[in-house]
């Protein structure tokens, strides 16, 4: 089944600034002015769900959707996924992705943090515990870098950093794909599996895995599911890809066809549905609306959250209040799909 997913394509649509308040009158003439452009036709409908309006009631403005999650309690099943650090305008963003998980008791996880093994010059860009209070704060690195601490026999530089930051734990991402098209990316002499047993095995930090927009396939799954990690955040494909990213770097145009090989959030939740897990996971890759979100989650028979990246940035970098307003119109139409939308089994 494919995904809808189209930036604010959940977003009421505006056709009146005054309405909620406008007369009657008002309303009337914009309703014989708009109704012939306003019809919808058969190919546009939603099957994934039962519609059930005689069901459900509105959500109320205070009201919350909340779940336990990693230990802790979210008024609402989101996530901010990795992003961004080590530059001026990283922190801005961060700063008020910090105080929206701190407001709405979400968690979040840090972009790389890859430039604080070298120097805590530009430790302020990831520095948010006290933003975040006591939500869920991960840092976040590659494999490639903790198999290099694990060879240098250095992993005291990372362990110091996270105890510094006082994180919650560790997301470690895998790109094999992302480091191969990345002009002088890292290369893979041991299998991340390999890398992060070893982690694991030596160190008492709590360990997410994911990977950055080509989602996993179902061996790779299964046995990440098997080491003493937390959980998986998908990454999967469908949205940001840096594969892509990587290419579009260059200066040739050919995009490699490997770019597309992967796994999207859909496909991921069939593999793990088959698997007997008690972890939890982050399902993210190319989620911008809360429909989706809600679909996925809905599918997913483990404990999850919807994990968002790029759909942060343009309210983020904007201002805290487009971010606070961006949040609630997502948070109120994950409502609105609680209370009117009844997920279909296959086959009906
Ligand atoms: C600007 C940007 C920077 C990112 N940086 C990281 C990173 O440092 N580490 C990481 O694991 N993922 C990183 N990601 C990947 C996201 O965490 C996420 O897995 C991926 O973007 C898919 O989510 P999206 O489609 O909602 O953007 C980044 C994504 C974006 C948009």
């Amino acid at each position: 089944m494919t995904l809808s997913l189209k930036v604010g394509s959940f977003l009421p649509i505006m056709t009146n600034q005054n309405d909620g308040v406008s007369s009657s009158e008002t309303r009337k003439k914009d309703h014989l002015d708009l109704a012939m452009k306003s019809c919808t036709n058969l190919m546009q409908i939603d099957h994934r769900f039962y519609y059930e309006p005689a069901l459900g009631i509105h959500p109320r403005p205070d009201q919350k959707s909340s779940q336990k999650f990693l230990g802790h309690e979210f008024d609402f099943p989101f996530w901010v996924s990795s992003m961004t650090g080590g530059t001026e305008h990283a922190f801005v963003i961060n700063e008020r992705l910090a105080q929206l998980c701190a407001e709405f008791n979400l968690g979040m996880g840090l972009g790389s943090i890859r430039p604080l093994l070298e120097s805590h010059s530009r430790l302020k860009d990831f520095n948010f515990r006290s933003t975040m209070g006591d939500r869920p704060f991960y840092a976040n690195i590659g494999v490639a870098q903790i198999d290099e601490l694990l060879q240098k026999k250095e992993l005291a530089r990372l362990e110091d950093t996270l105890e510094t930051l006082q994180v919650n734990g560790l997301f470690i991402h895998l790109n094999p794909l992302q480091e191969w098209f990345q002009p002088s990316g890292d290369r893979y002499a041991l299998s991340a599996l390999e890398v992060i047993r070893e982690y694991t095995a030596l160190s008492k930090t709590k360990v997410i895995v994911k990977e950055v927009g080509q989602g996993m396939g179902p061996a790779s799954l299964r046995a990440l599911l098997k080491l003493d990690i937390q959980g998986i955040e998908f990454g999967a494909f469908g949205g940001t890809n840096f594969s892509l990213l990587e290419q579009k770097r260059k200066i040739e145009n050919e995009v490699n066809p490997l770019t597309f090989v992967g796994h999207s959030a859909e496909e991921m939740i069939g593999f793990i549905n088959k698997l007997e897990t008690k972890k939890e996971f982050i399902i993210s890759g190319g989620i911008q609306n809360a429909i989706d979100g809600y679909y996925l989650k809905q599918t997913l028979n483990s404990n999850s959250v919807i994990g968002l990246a790029s759909a942060w940035l343009n309210p983020a970098r904007e201002s805290y209040e487009s971010l606070r307003a961006f949040f609630m119109n997502l948070a109120q139409q994950y409502q609105m799909c609680e209370a009117f939308l009844k997920l279909k089994k296959e086959g009906e």
